[in-house]
């Protein structure tokens, strides 16, 4: 959702917003920009398109030190040069680039109209710098804090101003912003991966902290103007864990890295036949008291959570609600001091899913965070925090990030349940510890086989996932992994409903993708499968190993290898993700950048 970079110090400033920029590219991709202090004079070069456009028409014709760039997810106004980032004054004095919606600027923008501005561009973000040069004395500083007290909505902004060369003034609300510590140079981006290779100290900014960055010092304070003393977050991931590293897609990296996700997130957490999560510090005084648990998230993490609310019910006979977060935050939901919440997010940025939260807490539910970014907004707003140790996902497609909240939930389900007293199904413990090495197992059989396994979808603009129980919430994620980054239409479905009305889609030679492992309802799945091929539909199954029977009914089929039924969904949705990918490459997508969309969904 637009990713924003500053720097500061006594090296160009542009190849080093540009490196920066690349980085965050995930956050939205239509168009780029930055501006300098050049010889005085701000310069701004911004361009709709993809960043490397931007790099060709800037080439090496900037010296200046510092500067602030932008990449851009439209919202308000269709991506083109003018509606690019940074934004201008009248008098190109200040410059600015934001992220997130300013919700009042219409308002703003009459009133700023009123009084002579003139306006360039459709965006939300151009009346901030108009703002800000309303109230500028000579201070620039001064001249945000004050306009800021005007803004309603979403931001991080980063602001230059062409006659305080030496300084950068950062601030944000409700948006993510990260200050990377340097020797004699400071940087600030959206995210982490931006700055990673420069510096691993970073300074996390609060809502409505605004920081005065030089090249040697970072000053944050509050609203009014106190200073906040910051700790110093030291990020332990290495530079190289964000690079594509050789793969040809951030995607497809990550999709192989999942048997080391898995590993990582399970290290030190299950000992012998127990899970250890104490750091936690949940009670079983408080887990007793409850009266339900609440799951809220949004896409993959949401369909995580569909997973998790079968465990936790399954296992623990607690009830569990799973909501889309931008449902959930608007409407009334039955959350009090009686529920946890558990927030599912990879980024810990999503607007939504963070709005779930602090609704969840103002209605006094704790709330338990599942999330990959530790100094992320909900990792830091959670009352509880599990971490899943995937490592930086980049590309836009979640992969690694859902396979490891599942683990988090079969932890946090394992856990819970040991901390009750109950008696907890041992094969679960053992199961869990091998994950790692069957997961990479089945990734080898599905790489060995893509081929004809992605030979069915060619020519094909619809396809249906079928399964039930665990199964059926696997194939929703497999439908949303090919739609987004194939554009192939794609529907998931319980396999007991397509007889109530989707059957009637099925035609020769359709892809369908049908998922058996789930012990229970075996045999109601394969009559189902039946059913699709009566209509010589063409079906790809997943089963478990051994099963010999589901081949005879069926067009190709993959096995997975035997585990609990409960555990199959962090194997089954492997080959999934794998043959989105190669259909996605096949028919010439664009993987890891998927058109319309964007990383880390900072706006509502
Ligand atoms: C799909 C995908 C999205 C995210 C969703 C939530 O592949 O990545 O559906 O899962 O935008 O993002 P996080 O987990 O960062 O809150």
């Amino acid at each position: 959702m637009c990713g924003i970079v500053g720097y500061i110090g006594d090296k160009k400033a542009a190849p080093i917003l540009f490196e920066g920029l690349s980085k965050l590219e995930y956050r939205g991709y239509d168009s780029a920009g930055i501006a300098v202090v050049e010889k005085g004079l701000l310069a701004v070069e911004k361009k709709e398109g993809r960043l490397m456009g931007l790099e060709e028409v800037v080439g090496d014709k900037f010296t200046a030190t510092v500067g602030i760039g932008h990449t851009r997810w439209a919202t308000h106004g269709k991506p083109s040069d003018v509606n690019s980032h940074p934004h201008l004054d009248n008098d190109g004095e200040i410059a600015v680039v934001h992220n997130g919606i300013i919700e009042n600027y219409l308002t703003l923008k009459e009133m700023l109209i009123e009084k002579g501005h003139k306006f360039q561009s459709e965006t939300d973000t151009e009346v901030v710098p108009h703002l800000i040069k309303g109230f500028y004395k000579g201070d620039l500083l001064e001249a945000v804090k004050e306009a800021v007290k005007h803004l309603e909505g979403a931001y991080a902004l980063v602001v230059l101003h062409k006659n305080e060369p030496n300084r950068l003034i950062c601030v944000r609300k409700d948006s993510p912003l990260v200050i990377g510590l340097g020797s004699g140079e400071n940087f600030i981006a959206s995210d982490i991966p931006a700055i990673i290779q420069y510096t691993k100290k970073t300074l996390i900014l609060d809502d409505n902290e605004i920081a005065v960055v030089t090249k040697d010092k970072v000053e944050v304070m509050d609203k009014a103007g106190n200073h906040v003393d910051k700790k110093v977050l030291t990020v332990d991931w290495d530079p190289e864990a964000a690079e594509k590293e050789g793969y040809p897609h951030f995607m497809l990296k990550e999709i192989l890295e999942q048997p080391t996700a898995l590993r990582n997130t399970l290290k030190d957490r299950i000992q012998g036949d127990r899970v250890n999560l104490d750091y936690l510090n949940i009670t079983p005084e408080y887990l007793k008291g409850l009266r339900s648990i609440s799951i809220v998230a949004c896409g993959t993490a949401y369909h995580a959570g569909l997973i998790g609310k079968e465990l936790i019910e399954g296992l623990l006979r607690i009830p569990v609600e799973v909501s889309v977060a931008s449902e959930f935050r608007y409407r009334n939901p039955l959350v009090d001091e009686k529920t946890l919440v558990i927030v599912v997010s990879q980024s810990g940025e999503t607007a939504d899913t963070l709005a779930a939260l602090r609704e969840s807490k103002r209605r006094g539910a704790k709330v338990l965070a599942i999330t990959n970014v530790k100094g992320s907004s909900v990792a830091r707003e959670a009352d509880f925090m599990f971490h899943t140790v995937a490592g930086p996902e980049i590309a836009v497609a979640s992969t690694k990030a859902y396979t490891t909240q599942l683990l988090g939930f079969y932890l946090l389900t394992l856990y819970f349940g040991q901390l009750l007293g109950k008696e907890m199904p041992k094969e679960l413990y053992s199961g869990l510890k091998e994950l790692p090495v069957l997961a990479q197992k089945v990734i080898n059989e599905t790489e060995k086989r893509i081929e004809s396994l992605i030979k069915p979808f060619e020519g094909w603009g619809d396809c249906f996932f079928i399964g039930r129980s665990l199964d059926w919430h696997v194939a929703e994620e497999g439908a949303l992994k090919l739609k987004e980054i194939s554009y192939i239409h794609a529907e998931a479905y319980a396999a007991g409903e397509l007889k109530h009305g989707t059957l009637a889609l099925i035609e020769k030679d359709i892809p369908v993708i049908a998922l058996a492992t789930q012990l229970d309802v075996y045999e109601k799945t394969i009559s189902n499968i039946k059913e699709v091929k009566a209509r010589e539909g063409y079906v790809i199954a997943l089963v478990q190993e051994g099963d010999t029977e589901t081949a005879k009914s069926v067009d190709q089929v993959l096995e997975i290898p035997k585990v609990p039924s409960l555990l199959t969904p962090i194997l089954t949705v492997l080959p999934l993700q794998l043959i989105s990918y190669h259909v996605a490459v096949a028919r010439g997508c664009d993987v890891d950048k998927p058109r319309n969309l964007a990383k880390s969904v900072t706006v509502e």
